[in-house]
């Protein structure tokens, strides 16, 4: 049976630590110069429907780093633009490629890509979730803080894809995680919903950021307008006030608090410039992180091991 990963709630506790693990392990590795061909001979075809930096670059580089060999699509050049169905397209991709990275709007694309391929779909990022950035980010605690299970992690910000994958992460890994979000910018009640059904208490949503942020060992946030919101950006810099990630915020913090960002990072919005420039941040670590757990998902899928 082939696996996707669609959302985090499709992996096990025992998957995220074999994937932290095995990423870690790939890190060393790579550090030593030794290559793991695994994939040699497979492909990773990747469709983008929104723009991409790191995961692209992080897949791409991944996959030549194990053997295989990456196909971006974009959209545009594709019949997909020109209306071929994804049921098809899923159909057709299968008889070519081992697997497939979808970065799109809706969260049903990715699924009707998955009941519809042979092969293993990947969720690169959609309006509902962003699960590949969450193992990295969380493989980015674990070598820093030496584990996440004691871990209190604060979001702060937009109730988006981002931390709805912190949502579904804490809801099977049990660390400790605060939400705060402006009121009309909260988590859709269906992700808390789907999570609260595992009976944990160790998620708590609030609409005050020092309340998320007091005693925390780890504080995220992610832009206030995501990709598809742009349009609203001027109202959310008014509703967001007071949601920045800065000195003032974090003084409430742990001594040692870690930011952390998805990236791209908006300057003087979600996060103050000091913040981002600091020189024991670990925004850059979390980038190349991308590359190493995306090196160990393709192989878990693709290999099925
Ligand atoms: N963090 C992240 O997903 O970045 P990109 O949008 O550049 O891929
Ligand atoms: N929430 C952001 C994440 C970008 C990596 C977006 O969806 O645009």
């Amino acid at each position: 049976m082939k696996k996707d990963l669609l959302s985090l709630l499709d992996l096990e506790k025992d998957d995220f630590d074999r994937l932290f693990k095995r990423a870690i392990q790939l890190k060393q590795r790579y550090a030593k110069g030794i290559f793991d061909n695994v994939l040699t001979g497979k492909t990773l075809g990747l469709i983008f429907d929104k723009k991409s930096t790191r995961t692209r670059l992080a897949f791409e580089t991944a996959m030549v780093q194990l053997g295989g060999h990456p196909i971006y699509m974009s959209a545009q050049d594709t019949q997909i633009a020109r209306s071929e169905p994804p049921k098809d397209t899923a159909r057709v991709l299968s008889r070519y490629i081992d697997c497939l990275a979808i970065r799109t709007f809706d969260q049903s694309l990715v699924e009707e890509f998955a009941q519809n391929a042979t092969i293993p779909v990947i969720n690169a990022l959609t309006d509902a979730f962003h699960p590949c950035q969450i193992l990295s980010d969380i493989m980015t605690v674990v070598e820093h803080k030496g584990g996440y299970k004691d871990v209190k992690i604060a979001w702060v910000g937009d109730g988006n894809n981002v931390a709805n994958s912190w949502i579904n992460a804490a809801s099977i890994l049990g660390f400790d995680l605060r939400v705060a979000c402006p009121d009309e910018y909260g988590i859709n009640p269906q992700i808390i919903e789907a999570v609260s059904a595992k009976g944990d208490n160790n998620v708590v949503y609030t609409n005050d950021p020092k309340e998320a942020v007091k005693d925390a060992d780890v504080v995220y946030t992610d832009v206030w307008a995501s990709m598809g919101d742009e349009a609203q950006l001027a109202k959310r810099i008014i509703d967001f006030e007071g949601f920045q990630v800065n000195k003032e915020l974090l003084f409430g913090a742990k001594d040692d608090v870690m930011v952390m960002h998805c990236l791209p990072a908006h300057r003087g919005e979600e996060i103050s410039e000091d913040v981002l420039e600091d020189k024991n941040s670990v925004f850059w670590d979390q980038a190349e992180n991308k590359r190493h757990m995306h090196k160990a998902i393709l192989e878990n899928l693709i290999l099925g091991n």
